[in-house]
């Protein structure tokens, strides 16, 4: 009897050091809220009928959330009189879109469960729908991330590579999240979908060293393309290109593209620089298969990054704002 009590003394002594620890995992919702990803995942199928972009919208949020506080939906906060957001950062502002995407979802979640699911999960979960539905993989997702409580405008260049970084830059920050090169190539065949403003590029077709010149590593037939898109700055009009030729469809034309050359950004081009990047960029482009399953196990850690559990941060009630 008495080795009985310490055994349950003992067990339950382990269960709040779990608890406390607050890992994430499969089935964090599964009592709680065990419809939080159906309904996410209806929010989604329900955007994308109307905006096929969307799920390539999310994703890049995802990113942007990840790697600056961790994924803990700090992107999704707004700024206020007394701060300035990593919304309104210029790598954010005004090219991020699907705010109004999640905040329905965390809507409809916040209606059968109120109070339980966070904003960051919910933006995790999108990004793997999105992902999904643009014709790509699906994978499960470890749950239980919290919502973060600080976003704050000065610390998005501080972890966010912008589109012109080179190969060692792309490496070093990457390095910074824990990243390897290996997933530094994976995560870049994100831009398998999506689009992107001129402004994003412009400098590669008409000003690359500051003598009105052509980005030498960007394929000339491309460029005249572009440039038919593009108009040269200063314009008032910013148009959106695709990334590559499938930009709803998650496949390896990305790759293939790189390897001619047809990366849009300099950071894209870059992964030809390194003869390690360089090897899977070629992998990738051959075998699909082999791109999306490293690219599922890329996106795991990415998405876990520096999450918060347990007792930290907090469940925001709407995600754009702290509580
Ligand atoms: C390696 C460093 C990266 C750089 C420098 C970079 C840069 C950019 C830039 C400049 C754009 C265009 C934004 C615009 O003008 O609208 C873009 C779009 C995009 N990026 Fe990245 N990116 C990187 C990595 C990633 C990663 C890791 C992902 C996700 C796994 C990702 C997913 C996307 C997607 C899906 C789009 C298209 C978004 C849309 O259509 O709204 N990127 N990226």
């Amino acid at each position: 009897m008495g080795d009985y009590k310490v055994w349950r003394v003992l067990s339950l002594f382990l269960l709040v050091v779990i608890a406390a620890r607050g890992d994430l995992s499969y089935d964090f919702y599964k009592t709680r809220c065990p419809q939080a990803e159906k309904i996410v995942m209806d929010v989604m199928v329900n955007a994308t009928l109307s905006d096929r972009r969307i799920g390539a919208s999310i994703l890049r949020m995802h990113f942007h959330d990840c790697f600056v506080e961790g994924c803990d939906g700090s992107i999704l906060i707004d700024s206020t009189s007394t701060n300035q957001a990593e919304k309104d950062f210029p790598a954010n502002f005004p090219s991020i879109r699907g705010f109004d995407v999640i905040d329905a979802a965390k809507a409809a979640v916040e209606k059968v469960c109120p109070g339980i699911v966070s904003c960051a999960d919910i933006l995790a979960f999108a990004a793997r729908d999105g992902v999904h539905l643009s014709h790509g993989p699906f994978w499960n997702i470890r749950s239980g991330r919290r919502d973060g409580r600080v976003s704050m405008f000065n610390r998005v260049p501080l972890f966010l590579p912008p589109p012109t970084s080179n190969i060692t830059q792309l490496i070093t920050s990457f390095a910074a999240k824990n990243l390897s090169k290996s997933d530094l190539v994976f995560l870049s065949g994100g831009h398998t979908i999506g689009f992107s403003l001129c402004s994003s590029f412009n400098s590669r077709l008409y000003n690359f060293t500051g003598r009105g010149d052509q980005d030498p590593a960007l394929d000339a037939a491309l460029a005249q393309t572009l440039k038919g898109q593009c108009p040269r700055p200063p314009t008032r009009v910013d148009p959106i290109v695709p990334m590559e030729k499938t930009p709803f469809k998650v496949d390896t034309k990305y790759f293939k593209g790189v390897l001619k050359r047809r990366g849009l950004f300099t950071s894209d081009s870059a992964l030809l620089n390194d003869p390690f990047t360089k090897s899977l960029v070629i992998k990738s482009a051959a075998d699909e298969s082999f791109f999306l399953g490293n690219f599922i196990q890329s996106m795991i850690k990415m998405s876990e990054l520096e999450v918060k559990t347990g007792s930290k941060g907090e469940i925001r009630k709407k995600c754009h704002v702290i509580n």
